[in-house]
């Protein structure tokens, strides 16, 4: 009868709504076809850079849960095309070839001295030709000053690009900072292209980013500082370091919880990660190698935050130790290493009884974990009351120490600020404490003592085990070795 199907009802026309070739629909397919070839949306893990399809709870690459988040990308440009944007110094495309290792020219390892020794120092003696150098930390940290009075100091030409500040800005901390004779240029952009394009006719020894989120390439559409963006223009700018030559380096936000913002993919790319830290509330930082292509990761540069810029600390146990000459009980000097580098820091301690049932521990700059188990050792064996008594323990300057050689210091300060007796403020201390009390050998004892003869000091306290190779004649610092606790407390306060 009339319930015929479609297939009988279109047989003779031929407007067929379900056929893909048909002409009224062909072109609205097209045109939705053409937009979804351009807009690409992917899911990006914010820690390690692995995309997904869809998003996820967690990351399959590297474990971490939340991280991943929504992207789109518009206008891929291909590869190719991308490395045609700027040439290499002669006008030419650089095609990468191999090359036999004795013909490479070991010049290309030159190094750039720069007048800030610290700064020498983390990066392993200057900065080396066509590196990519990272500098992370926190806002408002000092970053932009350090990089900006190098710049100023340096007598090379400089590409000092920001993102973030007005040429008036970085004119008025110039200004601020002294020095106005270098050969320094600004450039207030963020297009990634623009920058290399101005790099390559300007030809600077040193170019300089503030920051590396605030880039975006022009090949893909996603906002500044979004994963794929900070991976994009790190990789545009370390492929023109390592063509050119010239030595790059980025500025680099970070999260809360202290990493780099971005993938770990940049950490990857770049040469060498530092790492600018302090306490916002004392002036002092600190700049620390996390990664180095080109040198050791054991090194630490130390500045000083003044109304004219950044100082450098050449000695910073001047900062750490402090400055009475009373001796007050519950107060020591603890000779700890930060990476390759002694100082003495002062460590303080306050024992006073419990006004609450449970007493209270509080540890600045100190693992919390750590005094605990320091206190349990002095109770269990040394017959120390502090279950009755709050703790609060401080390192001076608002330093974090994690070098476990500070835990005698820390142990003397204790049982000082407890019997309220001074330990003397020549005699100094560097040893680790285990579990059963006893002192136990730590790295690098003799530097501990040069340093602490250097500052003038004239006992030093540490492990029975760790005197070999030490001559007590070659320092006028008398040498005190103890392997218990009990020792220490015998030769100390009794
Ligand atoms: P800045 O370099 O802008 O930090 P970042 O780039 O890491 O965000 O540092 C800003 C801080 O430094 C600000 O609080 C003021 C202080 N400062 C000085 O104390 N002295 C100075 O000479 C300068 C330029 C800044
Ligand atoms: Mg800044």
């Amino acid at each position: 009868m009339l319930f015929l199907g479609p297939h009988i009802l279109f047989r003779t026309n031929q407007w067929n709504p379900w056929r893909a070739d048909n002409k009224l629909n062909s072109h609205k397919k097209k045109s939705k076809k053409n937009i979804l070839a351009k807009i690409k949306k992917v899911f990006i893990c914010s820690n390690c850079g692995s995309s997904y399809p869809k998003w996820m709870g967690k990351c399959n690459a590297c474990g971490e849960w939340n991280t991943i988040q929504e992207e789109v990308i518009v206008k891929e440009t291909k590869p190719e095309q991308r490395t045609r944007i700027w040439k290499g110094p002669d006008g030419k495309l650089k095609e990468p070839k191999p090359v036999a290792l004795p013909e490479v020219k070991a010049g290309t390892t030159h190094r750039l001295v720069t007048p800030d020794s610290e700064l020498n120092r983390v990066l392993g003696g200057g900065i080396v030709s066509g590196s990519l150098v990272l500098i992370g930390g926190q806002p408002g940290i000092g970053k932009s000053t350090l990089l900006l009075q190098l710049a100023l100091n340096l007598k090379a030409k400089i590409l000092y690009v920001s993102g973030e500040e007005s040429e008036e800005q970085i004119k008025m901390r110039a200004d601020r900072l002294g020095n106005l004779q270098s050969d320094c240029y600004l450039l207030t952009e963020t297009n990634s292209s623009k920058i290399l394009n101005h790099a390559q006719i300007l030809e600077p020894d040193l170019i300089i980013i503030d920051s590396i989120q605030t880039l975006s390439s022009p090949h893909i559409e996603s906002t500044p500082g979004s994963v794929s963006q900070v991976r994009e223009c790190a990789g545009d700018l370390q492929r023109f370091a390592k063509e050119t030559n010239i030595p790059i380096f980025l500025i680099g936000h970070i999260t809360k919880d202290g990493a780099i913002a971005g993938p770990k993919l940049l950490e990857h790319i770049v040469d060498t990660v530092l790492q600018f830290e302090g306490d916002r509330n004392y002036t002092y930082r600190i700049l620390r190698t996390l990664k180095n292509r080109f040198g050791s990761t054991d090194e630490l540069g130390i500045y000083e935050m003044q109304a004219n810029g950044l100082r450098q600390v050449s000695n910073p146990s001047e900062l750490l130790l402090s400055q009475t000459d009373e001796e007050l009980s519950g107060s020591t000097a603890a000779a700890t290493m930060e990476g390759m580098r002694p100082m003495l820091i002062e460590t303080q301690a306050l024992v006073t009884t419990a006004v609450y049932g449970t007493p209270q521990r509080t540890a600045t700059g100190f693992d919390l974990r750590r005094l605990s188990m320091l206190l349990a050792v002095l109770e269990k064996r040394g017959g120390f009351p502090f279950a009755q008594n709050d703790v609060f323990l401080n390192l001076a300057g608002g330093i974090r120490v994690d070098d476990p050689a500070i835990d005698l210091g820390i142990v003397a300060a204790l049982i000082s600020s407890l019997q309220d007796v001074a330990v003397p403020s020549n005699v100094c201390f560097a040893g680790e404490v285990g579990l059963s009390g006893e002192i136990r050998a730590v790295n690098r004892i003799e530097q501990r003592i040069q340093e602490a003869d250097r500052l003038g000091f004239k006992q030093i306290y540490f492990s029975k085990y760790n005197t070999k190779g030490l001559d007590p004649k070659r320092y006028n610092i008398e040498l005190k070795t103890v392997g218990k606790m009990e020792e220490l407390y015998k030769a100390l306060f009794e």
